[in-house]
């Protein structure tokens, strides 16, 4: 006889080949029109689900979290980050929470370098004059951007993506920088020829590029605070592919606006989806839809993962990709 499927509510659409085997295996509610579901109806998911598998758009706070049924032992997230889960109120609970790591390294530090050059070299500027029909020709002195090469980029947070971007960024030439709460070990830092630094405030007051590649928790919430900011070197460029929560958008919007840093590129926001109307009225910064790990063979990893998770728990053991308040 086969034993009882467990009940999963799935928050957004997910790639079909996912949804199909979710289908297979469990006994699943999908979001086949992919709306966000709103605080009641998250909260009417926990009261009936055995497990949930929500996303970076839903906010399993502590009053969701309040509601869930007896049957809700298992949050597993489609993503790495787990900021929008409160992982206290879930484990006060008893509910695992797991995620989807290692499957986003390499498209998101793919996306990172992508937006180092974009910003360095204006790529996005150049795309618009041409969509608009204002270019007139080539020009010896028109569309200069700066070199990248020989340039020292500073890597806040050396965990997989930020490694993953110092392999890229070697290869580009650039000098590897690193701020991390613990240097890494020793091969690493030769392999890469990267230099730690224990400070944060003397890295960035040192740094062409800074790029934020750590999760956001309550420690790093702000951590790219206004002080240090201002830190930064006139002609720096500030790239975010992490959360839009570990930088100070609103001053990072004043040093832009006053040209006291060169340009940022940003793939995350403090209050996404929400866009600062006036980052959208800025030509030095590129803006784009939190698409770092957007890539079909990466969704795909991500949902192989969830199901992992979801099948070894219902097998009754302990899925791979727990994650512990005290990780954090
Ligand atoms: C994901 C991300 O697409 O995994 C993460 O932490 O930020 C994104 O790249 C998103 O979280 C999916 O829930």
């Amino acid at each position: 006889m086969r034993s009882k499927r467990p009940f999963v509510i799935v928050t957004r659409k997910l790639p079909d080949p996912i949804e199909t085997r979710m289908m297979e295996l469990f006994a699943c509610r999908l979001n086949l029109d992919d709306k966000p579901l709103s605080k009641p109806e998250l909260i009417a998911a926990v009261e009936r689900a055995d497990v949930l598998v929500p996303t970076v758009t839903d906010r399993i706070d502590a009053e969701v979290l309040a509601a869930a049924g007896a049957a809700l032992k298992l949050i597993a997230s489609f993503g790495t980050g787990v900021d929008h889960v409160d992982l206290a109120a879930a484990q006060r609970r008893g509910i695992i929470v797991t995620n989807t790591p290692g499957v986003l390294t390499e498209d998101t530090a793919d996306m990172t370098m992508a937006l180092i050059l974009a910003v360095s070299r204006r790529l996005a500027e150049g795309e618009r004059l041409i969509r608009s029909g204002g270019w007139t020709g080539w020009g010896p002195t028109s569309m200069l951007g700066h070199r990248i090469w020989g340039k020292r980029l500073g890597i806040v947070g050396m965990g997989r993506i930020g490694m993953a971007l110092a392999r890229r960024a070697k290869g580009f030439g650039l000098a590897v920088h690193y701020h991390n709460r613990r240097p890494v070990p020793e091969e690493v830092e030769s392999v890469l020829e990267a230099t730690y630094w224990e400070s944060l405030d003397q890295m960035l007051a040192h740094m062409d590029i800074v790029s934020v590649n750590c999760p956001h928790t309550p420690a790093t919430y702000h951590l790219l605070s206004a002080r240090r900011l201002r830190l930064l070197q006139p002609q720096a460029i500030l790239v975010n592919t992490a959360r839009g929560e570990i930088v100070d958008e609103e001053e990072l919007l004043r040093l832009l606006d006053l040209r006291a840093i060169a340009g940022a590129g940003l793939d995350v926001f403090e209050h996404e989806p929400a866009i600062d109307p006036r980052l959208r009225a800025l030509d030095n910064v590129v803006l784009l839809p939190h698409m770092g790990s957007a890539t079909i063979e990466g969704r795909l990893a991500m949902g192989d993962k969830v199901i992992i998770n979801i099948k070894t728990f219902a097998d009754g053991h302990r899925p791979p990709d727990r994650v512990l308040g005290s990780m954090l």
